[in-house]
Order: structure tokens, then C-alpha cells, then sequence
């Protein structure tokens, strides 16, 4: 199996949720990369340097490199590339959430699809003399649509985006396979089910239900609460990107999931379950805090991720069992009051104000 190594590594989007625990992952607990990483990210509302802050403290100028910008900054970003010699680019920076892409879609136009057209192209400039390179994308399983109760997604299921979200992804998937046979520039594409874990923003399902039953706030539950989603542990699908990075061969594409479909409602009241056992909170209170509401328009029904080809061809497997992966994500919360209160009270308050409160 083919072995790539590492040395300069840009990611993207590196403040956000998942880029935070990648970043982690790589600097503290991966033996096997002795590179450097650079941090790019413009710091929007979801890219947060609390995120890093022990990783900044620890590695800041010699393995690690923060740089604030947007991807689609071309000066700027080229200028990374020559400072830092890099090789490999991990792209998480996205907008991310549903539910704002239907409020206000430009920003995921502008951020997905035109910001990753141009990091391509700043990288294939880059790079036109370097074949040791890999430019890896990380989408998500939701550019092949809805699925009705039976089946699961594969690499080569048709994509089907319904909502301006996935479709902004599925349009920055279809960018960087087009630029791999097109120009032979060296891609990886993998699409990953619903992430869970530390540091992820509550506007989500699973950190936002847990601070809500912290702060005593009903818990929504959009539509029937039948929806049904993969969830996966943050540290698996980092592991997954790491596993990709070292052993796939340019131009392959890989779906990444948990094997774990939950209900929403079913999976609500496993994590009341345990935040009231954790927090010292009443169950029944927290599950009469469930409230129904207007279902969200365009809403998925069922993701199911199908993964055997990196289980198979690369080696990887899940290793965080849910339940404990729960737990760990709801002691993180529950450890770390001035992060949710500094996420609460900035650029986080101002949008719900615009978007929810004002409307
Ligand atoms: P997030 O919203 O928590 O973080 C996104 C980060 O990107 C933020 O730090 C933000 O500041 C940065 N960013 C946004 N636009 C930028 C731009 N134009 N230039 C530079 N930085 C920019 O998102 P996340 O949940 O960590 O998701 C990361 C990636 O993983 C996204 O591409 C998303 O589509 C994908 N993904 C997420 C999930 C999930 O469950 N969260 C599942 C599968 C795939
Ligand atoms: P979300 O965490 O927004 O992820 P995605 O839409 O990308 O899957 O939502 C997960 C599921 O939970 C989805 O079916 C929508 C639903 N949901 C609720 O029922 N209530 C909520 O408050 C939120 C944020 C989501």
C-alpha cells in the first residue's frame, strides 16, 4: 500500500469544529507526522481560536502556523504556499450549517464553491512543477440526497443535493474531480456522515440540545423527529483523513460514516439520558423540554453511509463506541462553561438576533 509522507501542511478551515480536532489530532496524538501544520482561516462565526488554544500555547512557530485569511484571498494565500513550502492541503473551511444555507445561501456560494475553485487554482499554480503534492477536499454524504428506509450511500451513488448547503458541496466535489482528470492535479475526495464531539458549534443537533438542557431551554425537534442520520466521532473522521492522506492514491474518492443511523427523537432521548445522569438534571423535565416544531423545509429523511471501500482498501475502522463518545462530548461541555459563554455572546448572539429573533 503506498506510504505518503507529510512535511508542510495547510488546512483549512482550521478554527471550525472538525479542522480543531484534526489540528489536534495531528500535533498530539500522531505519532507518525513530525510535520508542520498551517492554520488558514478567515474566522468567521464558526472558527473560533479557543478552539486551539492549548495547541497555540504548545506549538505556535514551530510546528504550528496560524494565518487569518479566506481561501479565496489569492495573494494571500499564494504567499503562504511559497512561505511555508507546502505540500499537502487538507480543505475543511466551508460554511457549514443547513439551516442558515436556507436563510441566506450567497455566503456558502461565495466560501464553497468559489473559494474552493480558487484554492485549487492557487494550489495547481503552486504546484505545477511538484508531483510529491496532494490536495485532499472533505465533503460530505450529503450531496447524494435523501434516502427512503432501505439502502446506503456509495462512492458511486448519483449525487442529489437538496438543500443550497449540500449543493454548494457537491459543486466543490465536482470542481476538485474535474480538476484531477482534467488537469491530472493530485485530489482525494471524502465524503463523511454527521460528525459529533468537542468544540462543535451549537447550532447543530447534539451540542445544541446539550446547552439547552444545561441552560433549562426547550429542546426542538424538527418535523416528526424521524429523520434518520449516521454519526460518527470527530476522531474517527480524522483518522479516516489521516488514513487517506498517507495511503490512497490520487483520484480516489471515499465515503466515510459510523455505521450508527439514529432517529433524531430516538437519539435526543439517549443524550437526555445521559446529560441528566452527568449534569445531575431531571429526566422527565428534560424530556418534557421536547418540543415539536415547524420541520425544516427541504428536510433529508435518512443518510446511510455505505464505507467498506476505506475499511477494505485503506485499513481503516471505527473505534469510538457512541454511547461513550456521547458521554465524552457532554463532560466536554459540561468542562467548559467560558468556551460556550464566549461562543454565545459574539458575531454567534448578533445572527440568531438578525435571523430568528427579529423576524
Ligand atoms: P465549521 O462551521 O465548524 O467550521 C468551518 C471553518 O471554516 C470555520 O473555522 C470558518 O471560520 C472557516 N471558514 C469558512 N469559510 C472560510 C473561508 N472562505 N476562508 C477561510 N476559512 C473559512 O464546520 P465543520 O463542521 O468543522 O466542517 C468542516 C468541513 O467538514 C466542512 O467542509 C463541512 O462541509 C465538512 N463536513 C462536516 C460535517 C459535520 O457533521 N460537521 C460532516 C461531513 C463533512
Ligand atoms: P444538524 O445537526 O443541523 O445536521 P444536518 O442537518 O447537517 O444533518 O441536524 C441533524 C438532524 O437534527 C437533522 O435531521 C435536523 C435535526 N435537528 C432538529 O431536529 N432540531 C434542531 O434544533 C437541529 C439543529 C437539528
Amino acid at each position: 500500500m503506498q506510504q505518503r509522507s507529510l512535511k508542510n501542511v495547510l488546512v483549512s478551515g482550521g478554527m471550525g469544529f472538525i479542522g480543531s480536532n484534526f489540528i489536534r489530532f495531528m500535533l498530539k496524538n500522531n505519532p507518525d507526522f513530525s510535520g508542520r501544520i498551517v492554520n488558514l482561516d478567515v474566522l468567521t462565526y464558526a472558527g473560533n481560536p479557543a478552539n486551539l488554544a492549548d495547541i497555540d500555547a504548545a506549538y505556535q512557530g514551530s510546528r504550528y502556523f496560524f494565518e487569518q485569511a479566506g481561501i479565496g484571498d489569492r495573494q494571500i494565500v499564494e504567499n503562504i504556499f511559497k512561505k511555508y513550502e507546502i505540500d499537502t492541503v487538507v480543505h475543511f473551511a466551508a460554511e457549514s450549517h443547513v439551516d442558515r444555507s436556507i436563510l441566506g445561501p450567497e455566503g456558502f456560494i461565495r466560501s464553497n464553491i468559489i473559494g474552493t475553485y480558487t484554492l485549487l487554482e492557487i494550489a495547481r499554480d503552486c504546484w505545477a512543477s511538484r508531483r510529491d503534492v496532494l490536495f485532499h477536499h472533505i465533503s460530505t454524504d450529503e450531496v447524494y440526497g435523501s434516502l427512503g428506509s432501505e439502502g446506503r450511500f456509495t462512492e458511486t451513488s448519483p449525487y442529489d443535493p437538496r438543500s443550497p448547503y449540500s449543493a454548494s458541496k457537491a459543486s466543490s466535489d465536482h470542481l476538485v474531480m474535474a480538476w484531477g482528470s482534467t488537469y491530472g492535479f493530485p485530489v482525494t475526495l471524502s465524503n463523511c456522515s454527521n460528525n459529533y464531539g468537542p468544540c462543535q458549534f451549537p447550532e447543530k443537533l447534539i451540542p445544541l440540545s446539550i446547552l439547552n438542557m444545561i441552560e433549562g431551554k426547550p429542546l426542538p425537534v424538527y418535523g416528526d423527529g424521524k429523520n434518520i442520520r449516521d454519526w460518527i466521532h470527530v476522531d474517527d473522521h480524522n483518522r479516516a483523513v489521516w488514513t487517506i492522506l498517507t495511503k490512497s492514491p490520487a483520484g480516489e474518492k471515499y465515503n466515510i460514516g459510523g455505521e450508527n443511523e439514529w432517529e433524531n427523537i430516538r437519539l435526543l432521548h439517549t443524550l437526555i439520558d445521559i446529560t441528566a445522569r452527568k449534569a445531575g438534571l431531571d429526566t422527565e423535565k428534560l424530556r418534557a423540554s421536547v418540543t415539536f416544531v415547524k420541520d425544516r423545509p427541504g428536510h433529508d429523511r435518512r443518510y446511510a453511509i455505505d464505507c467498506s471501500k476505506i475499511k477494505k482498501q485503506l485499513g481503516w475502522n471505527q473505534a469510538v463506541p457512541f454511547e461513550e463518545g456521547l458521554g465524552r462530548t457532554v463532560d466536554w461541555y459540561l468542562a467548559n462553561p467560558a468556551w460556550i459563554s464566549a461562543v454565545r455572546s459574539g458575531e454567534y448572539r448578533n445572527w440568531i438576533k438578525r435571523n430568528y429573533e427579529e423576524r
